[in-house]
């Protein structure tokens, strides 16, 4: 019965689009690094240079993955700087652990970042792209580690 119905499945036409329309327009990008550590860990779900994965062909994940990449390409598209984007969050969204997805980092060992890329990361897509999660556009990022240990109202202490 399941096989069947993974059989089935993978005559849904959804998910095998896989597109990759042309490269518009990058943002301007403060470093080679900034964009290097954004196409490692970013650019399969905000860009037109999608890496498609075999398993992207086989429903039910190939649904997932032409989700994420649609849904991507419209809040953030790095190939197409030209249109409304989500820049000034971008930084925020790095710092706060929420991207790149959990689920893609498991499968995408070379998306994982170090401590010191993580950093590296959240100040260039700040400069280069704004930061509202911060006010100030430059370095000092750092406290990025100890964040989750000190929730708000966790201030006791001798201070
Ligand atoms: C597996 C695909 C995937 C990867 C990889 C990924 N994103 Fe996303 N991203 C999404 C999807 C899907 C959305 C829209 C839905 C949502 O917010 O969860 C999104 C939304 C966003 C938004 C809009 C604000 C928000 O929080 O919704 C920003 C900014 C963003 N991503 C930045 C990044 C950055 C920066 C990276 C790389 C460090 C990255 N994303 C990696 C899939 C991805």
């Amino acid at each position: 019965m399941v096989l069947g119905l993974f059989v089935i499945i993978q005559f849904v036409p959804y998910g095998r689009d896989h597109s990759n329309p042309p490269v518009v327009a990058e943002p301007a990008w403060d470093s080679p690094t900034t964009r290097e550590l954004s196409v490692r860990s970013c650019f399969d779900c905000h860009s037109n240079e999608t890496k498609w994965a075999w398993y992207s062909n086989i429903a039910p994940l190939s649904w997932l993955i032409q989700n994420h990449v649609e849904e991507g390409r419209e809040e953030l598209n790095f190939s197409e700087w030209h249109l409304d984007h989500e820049g000034e969050e971008a930084a925020e969204t790095v710092r706060d652990g929420s991207m790149p997805t959990r689920g893609y980092l498991l499968m995408h060992s070379e998306a994982r970042l170090s401590d010191v890329e993580l950093s590296a990361l959240v100040s260039g897509l700040a400069t280069t792209l704004g930061d509202e999660g911060n006010g100030e556009n430059d370095e000092g990022q750092s406290e990025r580690d100890d964040a989750d240990e000190h929730d708000d109202d966790a201030h006791e202490g001798d201070d």
